[in-house]
């Protein structure tokens, strides 16, 4: 097992830094030379949306999470609406799947009991189906009417993190591929986010020098019981991703929140004893998220930031910063999730945790 881990302690330190070679090789099975993205695989054409007018999102726990964040790639891009529906809530609902639905599901294992049924009951409704998953030949893989791989490689820590990121990836080329078929996107903005996601595996190489950063605000974490990850926007849904890895592993308490919703209820618990993680990369609302900050902070909260590197206004607001480079806004939480990562494993192992198989949970959930 020791040469599994490749010289690092833990599975999911490994796979955290396996993250440049995993994005890079999803990356590049779908650029074109000229700079568009290819699905060849898919086999669509601009007439196939003719007969779709609603995308469906399903998954489960981190999948969940990607979806999340693909509803604002499609919506943007595409200009189709997008509902994300927690797999095990939607196949025991009554819903308005029609064939006019094309149902994404997403799925690292392609096993995961809920999110085959809640296909299985899509495409009963007569929607047609695409997985986006990492395993080759999975039950989804095969139920579904297409496939896109995550080329993220074996995952084994419970904790997703290379699966995750790929997920985005693969979500964000698949969105930018849709909008070059409907010509709802410009060239130039193609251009500008594939060269961005070329550059992509160097800036998360940058992103995980704040390894031994991450492990220093760990220590400040250790003893906490609750601890807030806060967000708008994309952000929020990075957010519930940072929480849910550091409940995983860490066993702390954590929660995310729109930050916006803050008023209408958690501010209530905000006091000194409850850390916050206040993710601040989408420029439409940073002024905004400014003032959450604020507003915990004067609470007594310790915040911990994650912003640009060119951000001068957040460290301002902040205990602590962690930087990301500056890169397009629809990459940002590729690069933004990894410090959240890396916080949720030096927690865990500060904690004594078995970081690699959480109790209670498993990698892949095959019996409801
Ligand atoms: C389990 C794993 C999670 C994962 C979820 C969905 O709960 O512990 O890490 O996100 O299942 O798994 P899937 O294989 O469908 O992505």
């Amino acid at each position: 097992e020791a040469a599994e881990k490749g010289g690092y302690p833990h599975f999911m330190l490994k796979e955290i830094f396996e993250q440049p070679k995993a994005v890079r090789d999803t990356v590049q099975i779908h650029l074109n030379k000229d700079g568009s993205v290819t699905f060849p695989d898919l086999g669509w054409t601009k007439e196939c949306f003719e007969n779709i007018d609603n995308i469906l999102i399903t998954a489960c726990g981190t999948a969940y999470h990607a979806g999340l964040v693909a509803k604002h790639y499609i919506e943007r891009f595409v200009k189709i609406p997008v509902s994300v529906e927690i797999a095990s809530e939607y196949r025991y609902s009554k819903p308005l799947t029609t064939n006019r639905t094309l149902c994404i599901v997403v799925s690292q294992s392609g096993e995961t009991i809920d999110t085959l049924e809640a296909l299985k009951e899509a495409k009963k409704h007569g929607a047609k189906s695409l997985a986006v998953t990492n395993s080759i030949g999975s039950s989804i893989a095969r139920e579904a009417d297409h496939v896109v791989y995550t080329l993220a490689g074996p995952e084994i820590a419970v904790a997703s993190t290379k699966a995750y990121t790929t997920q985005l990836v693969a979500l964000l080329m698949l969105a930018l591929y849709m909008a070059q078929l409907r010509g709802t996107i410009s060239m130039d903005l193609i251009h500008k986010i594939t060269d961005g996601l070329k550059d992509l595996p160097k800036q998360i190489e940058k992103v995980l020098k704040e390894k031994d950063h991450m492990a220093e605000v760990a220590d400040r974490l250790i003893k906490a019981h609750d601890i807030f990850y806060l967000g708008r926007s994309i952000d929020y849904a990075i957010a519930m991703e940072g929480a849910l890895k550091l409940k995983e592993v860490s066993y702390i308490h954590a929660e995310s929140y729109a930050a916006g919703e803050l008023k209408h209820g958690t501010l209530a618990l905000i006091t000194a004893d409850t850390p916050v993680i206040a993710v601040a990369t989408q420029d439409a609302v940073s002024s905004k998220m400014y003032s959450n900050i604020q507003e915990v902070k004067a609470r007594g909260a310790e915040v911990l930031g994650i912003g640009y590197e060119d951000d001068k206004e957040l460290g301002k607001y902040t205990t602590e910063t962690v930087r990301i480079p500056r890169v397009d806004f629809f990459i940002a939480p590729i690069l933004s999730v990894i410090p959240m990562q890396l916080l949720a494993y030096y927690t865990s192992v500060k904690r004594g945790n078995d970081v690699d198989k959480p109790r209670n949970l498993a990698k892949s959930v095959t019996v409801e």
